[in-house]
């Protein structure tokens, strides 16, 4: 099998209050995720992203259209049966410890006595938790309960996890573990789909990726095509060029930036060519190059692109 998740033209409106009134939570989702892919479903709040992963588990029904989990239909249990999966702000008998509830869960997935005890140590372990084995869930922090949620989601080794923001409430170490966590999972033959904010972590770590915006799948892809290559801005800062060389500067297209008389300028603009004259100019005006850098697309800025476009 070469797709894991087959979405196409998911649909959801929500009626709320005695009137009734329509929240189209999700307009359009159509994607695939390939086996042993991490793909990454981003958008800004309020786009679907929760609502999709709610349909492709089961907790919600489609009005229109269909998908496919592990090449079963999603109504099916069977579909469910080699899924993982961590909810948005996960919820948890939380009178448990982590062992309690990873032996409970086990417990549910029919794993032996001796399977759930060996699986569950492991998975404490490298989610960071050992230090809190005997520590009720409700005295966890925030960070605490996403790996909590995070070690329930992997105990009976899914083929397929979807994670809804896993990184959040966590602080930056937490999301490079959660990260390296999600690296191991492909490298041991999984296959990930998750939501996320955290764009820079999504960047590291993802094949691929969906941008939902206002319930439609706009864009999906490798990162590398989907980001525009062309350069956004160039910055160069230079020290010891004079104000009086400052019209002369301009003159190539490079805007002059100075902080302070005798401070480092700071040229910017977007036009190579302007850039390379005004290298040439500075070095001519017994000025030094300090720094000169390009800004490409990044995911953010993607991702700022396509939710202003789709307004
Ligand atoms: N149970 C519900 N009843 C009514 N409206 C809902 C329900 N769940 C979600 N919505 C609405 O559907 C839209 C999409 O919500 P969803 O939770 O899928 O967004 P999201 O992309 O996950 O956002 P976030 O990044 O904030 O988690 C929102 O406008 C939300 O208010
Ligand atoms: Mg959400």
């Amino acid at each position: 099998m070469t797709e894991v998740i087959k979405a196409d033209g998911l649909a959801k409106t929500y009626r709320i209050g005695f009137f009734r009134k329509r929240v189209e939570a999700l307009r359009s989702a159509t994607f695939t995720v390939r086996e042993n892919e991490i793909f990454g479903l981003i958008g800004p709040n309020g786009a679907g992203k929760t609502t999709t992963i709610k349909i492709l588990t089961g907790l919600v029904a489609a009005d229109r259209g269909s998908a496919t989990l592990l090449g079963r239909p999603i109504g099916e249990p069977l579909a469910r049966k080699n899924l993982g999966y961590l909810p948005e702000g996960p919820y948890f008998y939380d009178h448990l410890t982590v062992p309690e509830l990873l032996d409970f869960h086990g417990t549910l997935c029919g794993m032996s006595k001796a399977e759930r005890r060996k699986r569950a140590d492991e998975l404490i372990e490298r989610v960071g938790l050992s230090h809190a084995r005997d520590r009720p869930i409700r005295k966890f922090s925030k960070g605490m309960r996403q790996r909590a949620g995070l070690a329930s989601a992997l105990l009976h080794r899914p083929k397929l996890v979807i994670l809804d923001e896993p990184q959040s409430g966590l602080d930056p170490i937490g999301r490079a573990e959660i990260t390296r966590l999600i690296r191991e999972l492909k490298d041991e033959g999984s296959s990930v789909f998750f939501a996320s904010h955290i764009l820079h972590d999504v960047e590291r770590v993802c094949d691929r990726v969906a941008v939902m915006i206002q319930g439609r799948v706009v864009d999906v892809g490798r990162l590398d095509q989907l980001l525009e290559t062309k350069v956004l801005e160039i910055e160069i800062v230079t020290e010891g060029v004079a104000e009086e060389h400052r019209a002369e500067l301009e003159a190539t297209g490079m805007t002059w930036h100075a902080a302070s008389p005798g401070a480092p300028v700071r040229l910017s603009g977007t036009d190579p060519v302007a850039a390379q004259a005004a290298l040439a100019l500075v070095v001519r005006r017994g000025g030094a190059i300090r720094r000169y850098q390009e800004h490409h697309e990044h995911l953010e800025d993607l991702f700022v692109r396509r939710a202003t476009e789709g307004t």
